[in-house]
């Protein structure tokens, strides 16, 4: 859908700096967002950890970094730091639904209790220097609590409200809800962006939302980097030369810059480089096991020159 606004969705363990950089030389993604880091009161970080958070970033105006807080001093002193540093827009996270978060009271569980979350918005956006975007689920339990969401974002201007369009209940299982979240998001005065379950650019047809500002694509953007010029309708020129390349610089800096975990978490992205490959299982079985660096290189070579892509 050409005009759309196209976002890289933060995912911890698997998106990062290098990764970040390298999308953004194959292009089409206008903002890609950074896995969410805690904004808690008691541990205010000083600007040099942060800038360190930031090291190697190759374009700050196009990063927008998560918070995870529910603290009004926390969030505005990571917030307001960080656009120092450059960063023109942060997110809150008031989506993640994983135990140890939401027991805390943060993420997807401020989506339980509106009237406190509302007064945390007051109390943060007269203050904040950088631009507000906040993700959201379509609800904690069920996709009813969605209009109620919509309705307290209402009373904000904020620079747009991004939609996993799950329960924080489903985690990440099922499919995400369409017509729920187009149901929902008619009545955001907010502009809303879709997320949930994208892995090509028809996917992103048939939303009749005069209020869409774009789409956040995740996983299926390490499957498809190419994604969001598809998205775009731009010219995408040899996929599988640029693929190829794009899988090899990503090992390249880990092997170079990684730590121990370099192989691990590059297994970890071979789980959606491998369904770009015809035979996608073939293809992820012979990494599966692997542990050396060597012997990885080796067997992602093999499967580039043995090993038809899908491009
Ligand atoms: C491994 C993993 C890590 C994630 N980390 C984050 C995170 O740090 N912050 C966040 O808001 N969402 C996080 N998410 C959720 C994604 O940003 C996204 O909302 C979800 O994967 C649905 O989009 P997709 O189907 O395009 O992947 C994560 C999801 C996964 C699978």
């Amino acid at each position: 859908m050409p005009g759309k606004v196209v976002q890289l969705a933060p995912l911890l363990g698997l998106i990062d700096i290098p990764f970040i950089n390298y999308l953004s030389e194959i292009g089409g993604f206008d903002e890609m967002f950074l896995p969410y880091m805690l904004a808690d009161e008691k541990s205010l970080a000083h600007r040099g950890i942060l800038r360190r958070r930031l090291a190697g970033v190759n374009n700050r105006k196009t990063i927008v970094p998560q918070l995870l807080s529910n603290s009004a001093v926390g969030f505005l002193h990571f917030a307001n730091e960080l656009y120092e540093l450059g960063c023109r827009k942060v997110n809150w996270n008031m989506g993640c639904p994983q135990p140890f978060v939401v027991e805390q009271n943060r993420g997807a569980a401020m989506l339980r209790n509106l009237e406190s979350t509302k007064a945390l918005l007051e109390t943060v956006l007269p203050k904040l220097k950088p631009e507000l975007s906040v993700k959201i689920r379509l609800g904690y339990s069920s996709a009813d609590e969605f209009s109620a969401i919509i309705e307290m974002f209402n009373s904000f201007e904020i620079s747009e409200l991004i939609v996993h369009a799950r329960t924080a209940v489903q985690q990440y299982s099922g499919e995400a809800d369409r017509s729920a979240f187009v149901i929902g998001a008619q009545k955001s005065k907010n502009l809303v962006v879709y997320n949930g379950d994208i892995v090509s650019a028809s996917d992103t047809n048939g939303f009749q939302l005069l209020n869409l500002k774009g789409f956040m694509i995740g996983r299926g953007a390490i499957a498809n980097p190419f994604i969001g010029q598809q998205i775009k309708g731009e010219e995408c020129g040899n996929m599988a030369a640029r693929f190829q390349k794009f899988c090899i610089d990503i090992q390249s800096w880990y092997f170079e810059h990684g730590t121990q975990g370099s192989v691990n978490r590059l297994k970890e992205l071979w789980k959606y480089f491998s369904k770009s490959f015809k035979l996608e299982n073939e293809v992820f079985a012979l990494l599966r096991e692997v542990a050396d660096k060597r012997i990885f290189a080796e067997i992602v070579n093999r499967i580039f020159s043995e090993y038809e892509t899908v491009f």
